[in-house]
């Protein structure tokens, strides 16, 4: 069993215990042991019911996800949980922590589930572009029904144990802190009463009502179509579910297997299980010393409460760091004050927060005029307005004002981190806190790392991201950093592209049909041109069109027109300026191109920008690229992220396409695709 399982008999009762940190996936030394600790104790006489309970942090976290696609080693899962559902003995699954994956299909073989009120069950394959491999698209339906099923395969959100009793997912709840003694007894009980060895596979009630309606599935996946665009596994896992209902269980059971093996070999899955890793990766520096030590942030102070500093100033609130808010004048600090407690009214309005919770975080904000009030905080995070001059008048006098030890923190988006620390004495606890608009929602934190950040101010943001619940990624100094400088080209290319004949539709439409949200132009559009031409003095085309008064939706036309339910369509008057100024910049039409085409003119540059920023080391790693794109702009996440694909597309077609397109693909790049390398496998 090595030092995975251990077993023991307390009263009759075996208890097999897994030890295999950090959370207990169920990896080939994992199966040994469930296969022999269950051989153990099903073969002593004197073992009456066996709890399975796990240490550590958690009861099974799922599969080792690690092992995917990889040759499997150990014994074969199904025959493990073969083993437990159909011996003659009790089997009592104890949860702590998160059940989840495989975790909970280990649950689901056994014949009762008991948990703390803390613990979580739960199917998340669907995160990982899978369905449960091991029964749960079988057993869980006879459980729950196949509308619950359907919701919770495919949502893939854990439940909460209250929730889970009350769904019948867990048979009953032990006390906080005592889920040992809890099982024991339980099993105990169920021993003295000759309590029913019960098989889940066995219940028929809950799927027999939905056989022959396969009209449940399709109004599903109807109602789901904009969640699933672009999705495979959810898809298998409603067909999966079907056969819950349609086939004897054996059946059910193969059914799903083939549809399991689908999706594991599908470049979606492969993506998706990429980025798992890669969120995780983000928070790991290599040149950190392990065990560097962090400050301790016990209070904030925020510096601006417009867009981003309101947003900021939540995430604080959230988990209860008290927050001093500056702003120039007392009109923007009731504006910006008044715009939290409107978001919190709002959520509180959707029944997600109460009243009380409301006046409990707002009353963590202490709303100030004046620098002179960030004294004592162990963090200030300004985000005034983006100019130079601006951010070194306010680090210069917080270098006056702050605490020894505090951390000084800039949003800036584009501007030069080191300079803004030229203007302290301490440049050493100057860091980039670079947050993605809306702030209190977007997951995604850029720390930027100047020239002279101090190791301890860089493990302390980490520190930070994981406490506002944020996923990190490192970036140094460069202009833009790396979500916004690596998704820029694809602006530049789709207003380069738009000049040579496809049509605005035609390049929102491939890009929408990649994945996105929506495409470039009606993004413009939405944002509105006024505002993001702001600041350049050049001739643009958004420029052209804003002279019109084409500002975008707000004003009912920018490279659309909008009705007046905001619906686009294409706008005569803004083709006529594309061809205007087209011809004033000497660019030929050159025809229609396919979505295929159109993809690469856009998106292949972006690649290439990624390439340029790990060959400069402004990001960490390619990994830290996709997530920076997935979390910051929504690439779709089934692409696996801009660098992911690329390697998916093949570097030589990538480098072919640039070329084609008079773009230069950098250094790095060439070499990659030169030596058959990639960024991101292997
Ligand atoms: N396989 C391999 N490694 C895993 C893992 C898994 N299933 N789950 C977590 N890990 C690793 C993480 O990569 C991380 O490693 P690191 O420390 O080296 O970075 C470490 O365990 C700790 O994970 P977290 O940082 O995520 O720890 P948290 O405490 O924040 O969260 C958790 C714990 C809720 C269990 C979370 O890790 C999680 O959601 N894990 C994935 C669960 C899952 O998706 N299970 C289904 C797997 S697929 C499956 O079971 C198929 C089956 O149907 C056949
Ligand atoms: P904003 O204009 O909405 O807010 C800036 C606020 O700072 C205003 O309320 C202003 O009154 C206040 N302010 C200006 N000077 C000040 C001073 N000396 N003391 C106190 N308050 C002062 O701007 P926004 O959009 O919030 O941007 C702020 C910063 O965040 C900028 O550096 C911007 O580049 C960056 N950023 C913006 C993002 C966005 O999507 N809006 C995304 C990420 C970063």
């Amino acid at each position: 069993m090595g030092q995975v399982g251990t077993t023991e008999v307390v009263d009759g009762i075996g208890i097999l215990t897994i030890d295999n940190p950090p959370v207990n996936a169920l990896s080939a030394a994992t199966r040994q042991a469930l296969a022999d600790g269950f051989g153990e104790l099903f073969a002593n006489d004197e073992v009456k019911a066996i709890v399975l309970i796990c240490a550590g942090r958690t009861f099974i976290a799922g599969a080792d996800i690690s092992e995917f696609g990889k040759e499997s080693k150990g014994p074969d899962l199904n025959a493990v949980f073969k083993t437990i559902e159909e011996g003659t003995k009790p089997v009592i699954a104890a949860i702590h922590g998160t059940a989840l994956g495989g975790g909970y299909e280990t649950a689901l073989v056994c014949h009762y589930r008991v948990a703390v009120p803390s613990a979580k069950v739960g199917l998340p394959e669907v995160n990982l572009g899978l369905l449960p491999g091991a029964g749960g698209t079988q057993r869980l339906p006879r459980i729950v029904g196949i509308e619950a099923a359907l919701d919770i395969i495919t949502g893939g959100k854990p439940i909460g144990a209250k929730k889970a009793l009350e769904f019948g997912m867990i048979d009953a709840l032990a006390e906080e802190g005592k889920l040992r003694e809890g099982a024991i007894d339980f099993a105990k009980k169920l021993v003295a009463e000759g309590g029913p060895l019960v098989r889940v596979r066995d219940r028929q009630d809950k799927v027999e009502p939905y056989r022959g309606k396969s009209e449940v599935y399709a109004e599903y996946l109807k109602k789901n179509a904009r969640a699933f665009r672009g999705f495979k596994a959810p898809f298998n896992i409603v067909k999966a579910i079907e056969a819950s209902a349609e086939l004897p269980f054996d059946q059910g059971m193969e059914r799903e297997r083939e549809l399991f093996l689908e999706l594991l070999t599908s470049t979606e899955s492969a993506a998706q299980r990429y980025y798992f890793f890669a969120e995780r990766e983000g928070a790991k520096v290599p040149d950190l010393p392990k065990g560097t030590p962090e400050r301790e942030i016990r209070k904030v102070g925020v510096i601006g409460a417009g867009t981003m500093g309101g947003g900021i100033t939540m995430n604080f609130l959230n988990v209860g760091i008290p927050v001093t808010l500056v702003e120039m004048n007392q009109a923007a600090l009731d504006r910006g004050v008044g715009v939290i407690r409107k978001n919190y009214e709002n959520t509180a309005a959707k029944g997600r927060m109460t009243a009380e919770q409301v006046e409990q975080r707002m009353a963590l904000i202490t709303p100030a005029l004046g620098l002179e009030a960030l004294s004592d905080v162990d963090l200030v995070i300004e985000a005034v307005f983006e100019e130079m001059g601006i951010k070194k008048d306010v680090f210069g006098k917080l270098d006056g004002i702050a605490k020894k030890g505090a951390i000084l923190a800039s949003n800036t988006s584009f501007l030069d981190l080191d300079e803004i620390a030229s203007a302290t004495s301490r440049p050493q606890d100057v860091v980039g806190l670079h947050f993605f608009s809306p702030a209190n929602v977007m997951r995604l934190l850029e720390i930027v790392r100047g020239a002279k950040t101090a190791d301890e101010v860089l493990a302390t943001a980490l520190k930070v991201a994981k406490t506002i619940a944020k996923v990190p990624v490192v970036s140094r100094v460069g202009p833009g950093f790396i979500a916004n400088r690596v998704m820029a080209p694809r602006s530049y290319a789709a207003n380069a592209l738009v000049l040579e004949g496809p049509t605005p539709s035609d390049i929102d439409a491939a890009i929408f049909n990649y994945g996105f949200a929506m495409g470039p132009f009606a993004m413009t559009d939405l944002v509105g041109l006024d505002v993001i031409g702001r600041g350049s003095n050049e001739r643009t085309l958004s420029g052209d069109l804003v002279k019109l008064g084409r500002l975008g939706q707000k004003s009912g036309g920018g490279f659309y027109d909008y009705d007046e339910k905001r619906k686009a369509s294409p706008s005569p008057v803004a083709a006529q300026v594309i061809a205007d100024f087209a011809k004033a910049k000497g660019v030929t039409a050159t025809g229609a191109l396919s979505e295929q085409d159109i993809v690469a003119r856009l998106l292949y540059p972006v690649v290439n920008e990624g390439a340029k920023v790990l060959e400069e080391g402004v990001a960490i790693r390619a990994s830290d690229i996709d997530v920076a794109c997935i979390l910051g702009y929504n690439w779709p996440l089934y692409t696996g992220g801009p660098m992911f694909w690329g390697d998916t597309v093949g570097l030589s077609k990538v480098v072919e396409g640039l070329k084609a397109a008079g773009i230069e693909p950098c250094k790095l790049l060439v070499e990659k695709a030169a030596s058959g390398g990639s960024f991101t496998r292997g």
